[in-house]
């Protein structure tokens, strides 16, 4: 197993400033997944039982952490990666991808398994179906966290998701520098530790993952989900509610922020860019409502293209030159 040191890094197995006057900051490190994504069009999704034919077989790099890093890199943010992919192709096509946009890899790991790999079916109105086999994901440890103290070190926010091991997460979040902050989406929805949930700083879920924390308790809509969910420790919370935008509360806050109107080709890695542009602005001072309204553009613009880091817009194409 190795660390990923060809992008030109220092001694430290990060990248230092150009002037010598020390380590660089990242706007963003993400702790998380990296996945080839196998992308193929349908006319619909089968069923249980089903055969359905569909397009000619596309590779993507994709994965949710790998997505959020790209997606924050090309709005402009320093971000750096930590996760774990397999000694092969695909792990070569998930860092080409995050060279490309920027993102320091310094903290990839390579080797224990197989790059991770995500079967996906995409539906002529941009909905998808996703079953993802984490290979090489579900060896980024504990220890992995632990022996990137420095990488952590140097972030002012730190995003995680949760096709890494559950374990790997609340290490993250148990040690998470002070000042920093913590973002979580918890996709795919697990059981999450209080003190997981304690740390986050927001809590970014779905409607589906809102459910899934909240079980039979969830109420009627998402303001009664948000008001759940902060009771159950997060500083903050954002409900992301698809073409209609997010919801946000905590902090005093409780808001919804509407989303562009925009025609869905693939909404495959939206809730990514979302996630990123949100984390990234919170980093950098905004206020939960300032940058939400930016997120909804970013993940809005992401739906209009096909794939996952290849849709993800520039900050001048979603109004922030
Ligand atoms: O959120 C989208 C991502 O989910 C895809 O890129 C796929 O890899 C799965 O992880």
């Amino acid at each position: 197993m190795t660390l990923d040191h060809e992008n030109g890094v220092g001694p430290t197995g990060y990248d230092d400033c150009a002037n010598g006057a020390g380590p660089i900051g990242y706007d963003l490190l993400v702790v998380g997944s990296a996945n080839a994504d196998l992308v193929i069009g349908v006319e619909r999704r089968p069923a249980a039982g089903e055969t359905v034919l569909g397009s000619d077989l596309v590779v993507h790099p994709g994965g949710k952490g790998a997505n959020q890093a790209v997606a924050a890199a090309r709005l402009g943010a320093r971000t750096a990666l930590l996760a774990r992919v397999g000694d092969d192709a695909h792990g070569r096509l998930l860092l080409d991808s995050q060279r490309a946009a920027g993102v320091d890899t310094a903290g990839v790991l390579v080797g224990g398994a197989p790059t991770g790999v995500a079967l996906i079916t995409v539906d002529p109105s941009g909905d998808n179906s996703i079953v993802v086999s984490p290979g090489a994901n579900a060896r980024l440890a504990p220890d992995d966290i632990r022996a990137a103290g420095d990488l952590l070190a140097r972030a002012r926010v730190v995003s995680v998701q949760l096709e890494i091991p559950l374990v790997t997460v609340a290490e993250v979040a148990r040690t998470l520098p002070s000042g920093a902050r913590l973002v979580l989406n918890p996709s795919p929805p697990a059981p999450l530790p209080l003190d997981v949930l304690a740390a986050c700083d927001p809590l970014v879920v779905n409607e589906h993952e809102a459910r899934f924390i909240l079980g039979e308790s969830a109420g009627p809509g998402p303001e009664e989900w948000a008001q759940a969910l902060l009771g159950l420790g997060p500083r903050t919370v954002v409900v992301t509610l698809g073409a209609e935008g997010a919801l946000v509360a905590g902090d005093g806050v409780c808001e919804r922020v509407a989303s562009p109107r925009v025609e869905p080709v693939d909404t495959t890695g939206a809730g990514d860019a979302f996630t990123a542009a949100l984390a990234w602005r919170l980093g950098q001072g905004e206020t939960l409502v300032a940058a939400a309204g930016f997120a909804v553009r970013v993940g809005a613009a992401a739906v209009t293209r096909e794939g996952a880091q290849e849709s993800f817009p520039r900050a001048e194409e979603v109004g922030d030159a």
